[in-house]
Order: structure tokens, then sequence, then C-alpha cells
């Protein structure tokens, strides 16, 4: 079978990418390299494209073939959104739209898109459903959804069939494959805390700690990279066989606040995290966990790495082996 990953050579991306080869196929990675790694692909052939530039697109998907596209490409920083919202929304709706366009237009009949748990907004329920109501609060969030709503527009049972995967928060790293998270401008709590170690105990900023959780910081859910991606395949499988477009939630089903992720971070690798406590950042809910019950009955998903010591260790592994290398 053939695939195209698109977004492949970053981080969610490149341990799809990793999976598959994995099951023995070769899939086919796009990506133009504004946040992903040549370093993080081994033995794939790559199309270095921008999904923004519909004419070279268009040229290099010609007549190409595939089962299944898993659609990873975007930008997704947050608080970056808020100050390029307009690029936000070119990447990522634009961007979907054109490869949609050339999906179609080649008969490739099954995207499997990233979503996120941002399109939801501030949670309504403690624990979040797929039909929570939509109501993104940053630029990147409401891109999310206007590319959900544009793949429900494009929908038709015989020709073309997407699943959108909400994830909650991706972290890990498959360290048999030597591959990890690796962003130039880091976001992400857990790689901030591990590389804050690396850096001789560089002090951390932990942004609010007067909100409605246990400890005052906020809380978030957890899910390895590994078991995101193989979840992907499974959805795959799932459209495949019945025809149909579907949205399924991604997450490990617990809550983890921030300073308890700073506790795993300290047991793990037996060193004290510096931290000192800021305001609190723009469109921060106080708590984002998901039900997953739908993605564990519809596609048989059980993650089974995600636990919270397994997730911060592969990661730590992960950025040990960086700092060794540099
Ligand atoms: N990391 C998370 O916790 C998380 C949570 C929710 C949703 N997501 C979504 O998952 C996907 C992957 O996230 P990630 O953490 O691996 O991010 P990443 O930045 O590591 O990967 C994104 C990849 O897409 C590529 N890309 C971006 N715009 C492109 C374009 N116009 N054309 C071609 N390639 C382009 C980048 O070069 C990069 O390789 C994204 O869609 C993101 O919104 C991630």
């Amino acid at each position: 079978m053939n695939f195209l990953v698109t977004g492949g050579a970053g981080y969610i991306g490149s341990h799809m990418v990793s999976f598959l080869q994995n099951l023995n196929f070769n899939p086919v990675v796009l990506d133009n390299f504004s946040t992903g790694r040549k370093r993080l692909l081994k033995n794939c052939e790559i199309l270095n494209v921008d999904l923004k530039d519909k004419e070279k697109l268009s040229y290099i998907l010609k007549d190409r073939k595939f089962d299944a596209v898993f659609h990873f490409a975007a930008k997704s920083i947050v608080s970056e959104s808020y100050i390029m919202p307009d690029s936000y929304f070119n990447n990522n709706l634009d961007g979907t739209m054109n490869l949609v366009e050339e999906m179609k237009k080649n008969k490739n009949e099954i995207l499997v898109f990233s979503s996120s748990a941002a399109v939801y907004g501030n949670p309504q329920a403690k624990i979040i459903k797929e039909e929570h109501p939509k109501s993104p609060i940053s630029p990147y969030g409401k891109s999310k959804l206007l590319c959900e709503e544009f793949l429900a527009s494009e929908q038709s049972n015989e020709n073309f069939n997407y699943c959108s995967l909400r994830y909650f928060n991706a972290a890990g790293a498959d360290n048999l494959a030597g591959i990890g998270e690796y962003r130039n401008k880091e976001s992400h709590l857990i790689p901030l805390v591990l590389n804050s170690i690396i850096k001789n105990n560089e002090s951390i900023d932990i942004y609010g700690n007067d909100y409605d959780t246990s400890d005052g910081t906020c809380v978030r859910d957890f899910i390895h990279v590994c078991d995101l991606v193989e979840a992907h395949f499974n959805v795959f499988k799932k459209i495949r066989n019945d025809k149909k477009s579907f949205t399924f939630n991604l997450a490990n089903e617990k809550g983890y606040s921030v300073l308890e992720i700073i506790k795993v971070c300290e047991k793990i690798t037996k060193k004290k995290v510096k931290y000192s406590f800021n305001k609190r950042r723009q469109g921060d809910p106080a708590t984002l966990v998901a039900d997953c019950q739908k993605a564990r009955k519809e596609i048989f998903w059980s993650p089974s790495k995600s636990n919270i010591e397994n997730i911060v260790g592969t990661a730590w592994k992960w950025h040990a082996s960086l700092k060794l290398k540099k």
C-alpha cells in the first residue's frame, strides 16, 4: 500500500513514517521543512513542497495514487498564532484545501487529519467528548476548526472520506527509531522542562498558579506519540472498510498539572527543576482532559505506552541523546 505523510519531517509525522516503515510500507513524505527536520527521516522519498504552492503541489502529486494521506503539516504554536493569525489561516486552511483538491483530482479517497483539542476552547465539562461545543479561542484553534468544517463539506461516501483526530498533548519519543521532539521554538511543557535540566538547570516559566485546579497550575492530558500514530493506522482501516468519515479525540483520559509533570521529570531525571510563576497566557484553559471511549470502541484503540513515567522516560532518553550529539 502507498501512503503520503504531509508534515512527515515534523515531530508526530516522523513517528507516523517510522510506524509505517515498521509495517514494511514505504511512505512518501511531503514537507516544506519550516519546522521539520531531515534528520528525523530515514530511507524514504521526500517531496520538498509547500502545501500553499498550488502549482508545484499539483505538478508533484499528478497521477499519484495513495491508499491514504496522513495530513500532519501545519503551523501549530498557539502563542505565535496570535501574533500572525493570517499566516496560520493561510498555511493551515489553504494548505488543507489545496491538498484535498489535488487528492480528488488524482482519485485519492482517504485523508486522516491532525486536528486539536484547541477546537473546543474553554471546556464546559470536566471531561471533553467529541460532541462538546466548539469554540476555539486562538487563531490556531480556529484554523483547525475551519479545516474540519471544510473537510465535512468535501466528504462524499463513495469518493472522499476523512477523519479528524483531535489530539490533546502529544509527548514522548520512539527511542528505538531514535526520533523525538526537536524544535527551534519550543512551547510544549515536557521538552521545555527536560531542556531546562540539560541546559544546567535554567529556570522555566509556569504561566499561572491561580487556576481552579488542585495546585493552581493548568492540567493537561498527555498521550504518547507512538500510541497516537497507531490510532491513525486504525482509523485508515476503519474508513477503508466503512466508507464513512469520523471524528475522534485522542488522549490518555488522565490529567496532570504542570507541577505534577515537573515532579515526574524530577523523579525520572533525578534532577531538581527550577521554575518561577508568571502571569497566565492568553487562551490557556484551566483543564483539558478527554473522553476517548469513542476511539477505544470504534477503532479498537488501546494506548499502551502512555503512562506518564514512560512518556517522560522516553522523552528524557531522546533529549539526553541529542545533548551527547552536540
Ligand atoms: N504536538 C502536539 O501536541 C499537537 C497537539 C494537537 C494537534 N497537533 C497537530 O499535529 C500536527 C503535527 O504537529 P507536530 O507537533 O508534529 O508539529 P511539527 O511542527 O513538528 O510538524 C509540522 C510539520 O509540518 C511541516 N509543514 C508546516 N506547514 C507546511 C506546509 N505549508 N507545507 C508543507 N509542510 C508544512 C513542518 O515543516 C513540519 O515538518 C499539526 O497539524 C498540529 O497542529 C499537535
